[in-house]
């Protein structure tokens, strides 16, 4: 049953990839979306089964996943998905924020983490696909300067990346934890 309560406090909860594991949770998640957002994100309609089948799809397929999790639930995501047979490495990003969180800025932070992990996996370009009534979306794209163009029906927003090289490796390295003496 969908949570219709107006959250308005600010987003507390982190942006992390998901696990394997975290699966679940993704299905969850997407199974969650409103009819509206469910149709911006799928870019027509779909049911219940459809959007089980592509989560698993998902998590199988190798896609990177990115959530937006608070507590052991994920409530936003941002994939990344190959696209085989292109000249150069090339790929496609989708969203997703559930409704009692979308414009407090939880899209953008997706979409920044998501561009550090395509770089990281030496993608060049990324295209995000929408319909061209999709506000949100086109706003989104464009603030991470995607040239969007329209084509048969659709908005197709591409974005250039630098190629991979070692000034993008982690500012800050995690280190391991000292183990109690
Ligand atoms: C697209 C989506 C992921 C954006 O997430 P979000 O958390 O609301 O994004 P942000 O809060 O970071 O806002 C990003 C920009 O979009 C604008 N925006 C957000 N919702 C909007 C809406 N309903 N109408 C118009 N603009 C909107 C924000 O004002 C912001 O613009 P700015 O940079 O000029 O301030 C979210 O609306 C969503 O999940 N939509 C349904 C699924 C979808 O359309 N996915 C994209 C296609 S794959």
């Amino acid at each position: 049953m969908q949570d219709l309560r107006i959250k308005t406090e600010m987003p507390l909860g982190v942006i992390r990839q998901l696990r394997p594991s975290d699966l679940p949770k993704f299905r969850e998640h997407l199974l969650r979306l409103d009819v509206e957002s469910c149709r911006d994100r799928f870019n027509g309609p779909s049911n219940e089964a459809f959007v089980a089948a592509y989560a698993d799809r998902a998590f199988r397929a190798g896609t990177t996943v990115i959530g937006y999790v608070e507590g052991d639930e994920v409530l936003g995501a941002a994939e990344l998905h190959e696209i085989e047979g292109e000249g150069e490495p090339t790929g496609e990003i989708a969203f997703s924020v559930e409704a009692v969180l979308q414009h407090r800025g939880i899209g953008s932070r997706l979409f920044q983490r998501l561009i550090w992990h395509a770089h990281a996996l030496g993608y060049t370009q990324l295209r995000v696909t929408t319909h061209p009534q999709n506000q949100a979306m086109k706003k989104l794209a464009s603030r991470f300067n995607a040239r969007l163009r329209f084509e048969g029906g659709e908005t197709v927003g591409l974005i250039e990346l630098e190629p991979a090289t070692e000034i993008f490796a982690p500012q800050v390295m995690p280190q391991p934890r000292r183990l109690a003496a």
